[in-house]
């Protein structure tokens, strides 16, 4: 059996029936609207952050859910797909999953509204259930995630990120998103239990990893659904270059930063900054870091009595480094 099945096989049920529900909370009146919910909602992506979601409530219940653990699951997957309309459009990026962007589609205007709808829609879900536990920590979440899209912005225009600047932004915008599925689906059954910080800060360490994978198959030539090479044209510095730039001579760090910042645009110049960085060893330290964040993250799990939820968690945390999209 495949990983990702094995992963899946604890929580089947829950899983079909958040796809029924997830395609429902994305109605509306609007036509135009509902044409490009329907195209999102077709080409969706591995749904880890839901997994997340119900292989924590269960594993903390021991097997328990309720409406509470769906209702959190379908917003927090509204939000995460909110925030992609809006990341490729800020990246311009043009593809996603497999297929063309909102924005390559239906052009920016349209791709900035359809994020917007799809995020009120995600908070408003929890207002009309009266979920405000579950809504202060998704809104949290939101709010760390803007913070580190434009923290990343102000680095990439002054080319001046720190390795741990670099920690600080994919914290902040995908560490966060993914502590809150843990942190959610643990609050979700039981409100008021420390194990709902212990699941935040589990699901903190292993988004953290998640990131530094994103950021590696951006170095990669392997097609995942979405462009590679693109970060250093975008003036974004990721692990893999930060490393190298601490750790090369002066010149070699004058030629990279006037490289990034004055032939980004340059295909052949970029292709030179990544055979730099592979040659220096700049992915090896990120899937070093990677591995270290990961076990941190295991290491919280420890304390659990053995169950099927834990194993498939466990199973779900190295998915997320050995996965191949
Ligand atoms: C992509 O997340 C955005 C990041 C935080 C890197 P996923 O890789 O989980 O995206 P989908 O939902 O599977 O497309
Ligand atoms: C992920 O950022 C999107 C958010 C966390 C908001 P990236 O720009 O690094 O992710 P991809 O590679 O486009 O999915
Ligand atoms: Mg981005
Ligand atoms: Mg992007």
């Amino acid at each position: 059996m495949k990983i990702i099945e094995r992963i899946k096989q604890p929580i089947s049920y829950e899983m079909e029936l958040f796809e029924k529900k997830f395609r429902l909370s994305m109605s509306s009146k609007v036509a135009l609207l509902n044409r490009i919910t329907h195209y999102i909602v077709n080409r969706k992506g591995k749904q880890m952050r839901p997994m997340f979601v119900f292989l924590s409530a269960k594993m903390v219940s021991n097997g328990q859910l309720n409406e509470r653990t769906y209702r959190g699951a379908s917003v927090i997957e509204l939000i995460h797909t909110a925030t992609l309309v809006h990341d490729d459009v800020v990246d311009d990026s043009n593809h996603r999953r497999g297929f063309f962007s909102i924005n390559a589609l239906w052009k920016n205007k349209i791709a900035v509204l359809v994020g917007d709808f799809l995020l009120s829609k995600g908070l408003l879900f929890c207002i009309d259930n009266n979920d405000f536990d579950l809504l202060k920590i998704i809104s949290v979440a939101v709010r760390e995630m803007s913070e580190g899209e434009l923290l990343q912005i102000e680095k990439a225009r002054k080319l001046d990120i720190t390795e741990d600047v670099y920690y600080e932004i994919i914290r902040q915008k995908t560490a966060t998103l993914i502590a809150a599925c843990c942190s959610l689906g643990a609050a979700s059954i039981k409100p008021h239990s420390n194990e709902v910080e212990t699941m935040r800060k589990f699901g903190e360490l292993i988004g953290m990893a998640f990131q530094i994978k994103d950021d590696l198959f951006d170095y990669g030539t392997k097609k995942i659904g979405k462009p590679t090479g693109i970060d250093i044209k975008e003036q974004k510095m990721t692990l893999p270059l930060i490393h190298v730039l601490n750790n090369c001579s002066k010149k070699e760090h004058d030629w990279l930063i006037n490289s990034i910042k004055n032939h980004n645009k340059n295909s052949r110049k970029v292709k030179e900054v990544i055979d730099f960085v592979k040659q220096k060893g700049g992915l090896d330290y990120a899937v070093s870091k990677m591995k270290q964040f990961q076990e941190e993250a295991l290491e919280l799990l420890k304390d659990y009595p053995k169950s099927e939820y834990k194993e498939a968690l466990i199973l779900m945390v190295n998915y997320v480094i050995d996965r191949n999209k």
